[in-house]
């Protein structure tokens, strides 16, 4: 096994759809899905670092590309969403609020798309990001970083806001169902995936009491615990462009 392999997660459903889900050494998360069937695949947050991979899993299993989905303006990585467009002619999709010039499909909270006969669903879920959405499967949310495995994304970034986020995490994934599995957009300790139920039950982002002791926390932990909004800045431009 490859070093690329072993950062490789990799399920055929028995709905009948391909899942992988893509890890570099600093935690970020991305996905390629696709219909078993017609072979038409969306690339979702793909990381420059990872681009190299996903596309040696396209070829692998002869998949074409119709979709590259980017959940939300990152903050902490360069996108390779330009790369893979070029290469694939796939089309970009991202929240109508995504400023990116790349972008062919804009979308809202409950639209789809079809990759075959695999539906793919978006809910709008901002508060990490104003244009952040996560992308619904049979039995599996994307969660990017508005849910990532006992915690959530950061607030205090351009475009971030933590009542938005309360309420994300409340009215969205809290009246989702229990077995659907969560796939974050990062993840620092090597974990791949958590359900909602474990989230509601263990994650303490999900468990405050009111809105207001959730801002307030989220408020304290940030410039206490993060890095400098600054060192950031680089990735947001370029993904913004
Ligand atoms: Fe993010």
């Amino acid at each position: 096994m490859t070093d690329t392999e072993e950062r490789i997660v990799s399920t055929e459903t028995p709905g009948g759809y391909i899942f992988e889900q893509f890890r570099v050494e600093r935690g970020c998360l991305g996905y390629l899905v696709a219909d078993a069937e017609t072979r038409f695949a969306a690339i979702i947050d793909p990381e420059e670092e990872m681009a190299e991979a996903m596309m040696d899993e396209v070829f692998r299993r002869n998949l074409r590309p119709k979709y590259i989905i980017d959940t939300h303006t990152h903050a902490d990585h360069i996108s390779a969403a330009r790369d893979l467009k070029l290469k694939t002619c796939a089309k970009v999709v991202m929240h109508e609020k995504a400023p990116a010039s790349i972008v062919d499909i804009k979308v809202v909270d409950g639209d789809r798309l079809r990759l075959g006969s695999l539906e793919i669903k978006f809910r709008y879920a901002p508060g990490h990001a104003k244009d952040l959405v996560a992308v619904v499967l049979p039995g599996k949310i994307l969660t990017a970083d508005a849910l990532i495995i006992g915690s959530c994304g950061r607030t205090d970034l351009l475009n971030g806001n933590a009542t938005q986020q309360y309420f994300t995490l409340g009215c969205v994934f809290g009246t989702m169902p229990d077995d659907l599995e969560v796939w974050p957009g990062h993840d620092y300790k090597g974990r791949t995936h958590s359900t909602l139920g474990d989230e509601k039950k263990n994650n303490p982002k999900m468990r405050f009491a009111s809105e207001d002791e959730f801002v307030e926390y989220m408020d304290l932990e940030n410039p206490k615990k993060l890095s400098d909004v600054c060192q950031l800045a680089e990735s947001l431009k370029a993904n913004m462009v």
